[in-house]
């Protein structure tokens, strides 16, 4: 069987040697080259390629990407792109308004993506195999990663409550409880879309003088695990830590988390100075295993 071709993005670079040429011309569009194109009639080709910072021109390129290998004759193209932007906006809340979750996974779909390898996506509320529009999706976990690096670093080996502040993140921590707080967001205000407050946290666990990791699937502007540190750190807890598989922390929202815990991390899917947790193994095992997952 012919050898699989991986093809690697400069920002990827921390991870594998980049194979991929990505700039910029005067007026800002992308200028994309792919040495080894050539090679790719016929054969199955990996894409590894972040679609975060910058996620819109981020997205142009990789669609570019996928364009021109499809159009040299590759037989399966898969994506690693460790954090799906867009992956929030996967309803309609308002109307005409665009579902951009829908719209993206069925723009890579259409320019040739057979498969996408993305870590704890949004909409997703298991680890696996999913479709999601016209996308084939494999979504990786972190969940256990991410609790073992809090047990063995933060809580010294002492056992810890696992609880996520809301339900869509549950998968990440069904096994260690599956704690999940019920969190429900207002409406957008005046039907302008920014972002909506947390209406309402739900629940109570029993956790005073005992160690509490709070894990989530992303940290955003941070008021999702704000709200849950607030409820943990008031029902008494002993120690308290956070973590999140995508760490964006917008507008230094680590400050104000720190004032609950100095514990706050994430894995490498983003990179960012809190990033404890690599997906390197993660990534290497799938290769190894050849990507042969559907
Ligand atoms: C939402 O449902 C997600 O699981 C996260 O809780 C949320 O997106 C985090 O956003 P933020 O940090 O802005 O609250």
């Amino acid at each position: 069987m012919a050898e699989i071709i991986h093809l690697v993005s400069p920002n990827f670079r921390d991870i594998f040697e980049p194979n991929i040429e990505i700039g910029k011309f005067p007026d800002g569009d992308s200028h994309v080259r792919i040495p080894l194109i050539a090679e790719c009639e016929g054969r199955e080709v990996v894409v590894f390629h972040r679609l975060y910072s910058k996620q819109n021109t981020a997205l142009v390129t990789l669609l570019f990407i996928l364009d021109s290998v499809k159009e040299a004759g590759a037989q399966k193209i898969t994506v690693v792109a460790p954090y799906l932007p867009y992956s929030r906006q996967d309803k309609k809340k308002l109307n005409g308004e665009v579902a951009s979750a829908f719209a993206v996974c069925n723009l890579l779909a259409r320019a040739g993506c057979d498969n996408l390898i993305t870590f704890d996506c949004h909409f997703l509320n298991k680890e696996g195999p999913s479709k999601f529009g016209e996308l084939q999706i494999q979504n990786v976990s972190m969940g256990k990663d991410l609790v073992g690096y809090a047990k063995a670093k933060i809580f010294s080996g002492e056992e810890c409550e696992v609880i996520s502040p809301d339900m869509g993140a549950n998968y990440l921590v069904a096994d260690h409880g599956g704690k999940s707080y019920t969190k429900v967001r207002e409406e957008y205000k005046k039907q302008k879309i920014k972002y909506r407050d947390i209406g309402t946290m739900e629940g109570e666990f029993d956790v005073k003088d005992k160690n509490v990791l709070v894990l989530d699937d992303m940290i955003s502007t941070g008021s999702t695990m704000i709200s849950a540190l607030e409820k943990i750190t008031a029902a008494g807890a002993k120690k308290v830590c956070c973590a999140a598989t995508h760490g964006l922390f917008l507008y230094n929202c680590v400050d104000k988390i720190n004032k609950f815990t100095d514990c706050v991390y994430s894995t490498d899917t983003i990179v960012n100075a809190h990033s404890k947790v690599p997906i390197k193994q993660k990534l290497v095992d799938l290769t190894d295993a050849n990507l042969k997952l559907f």
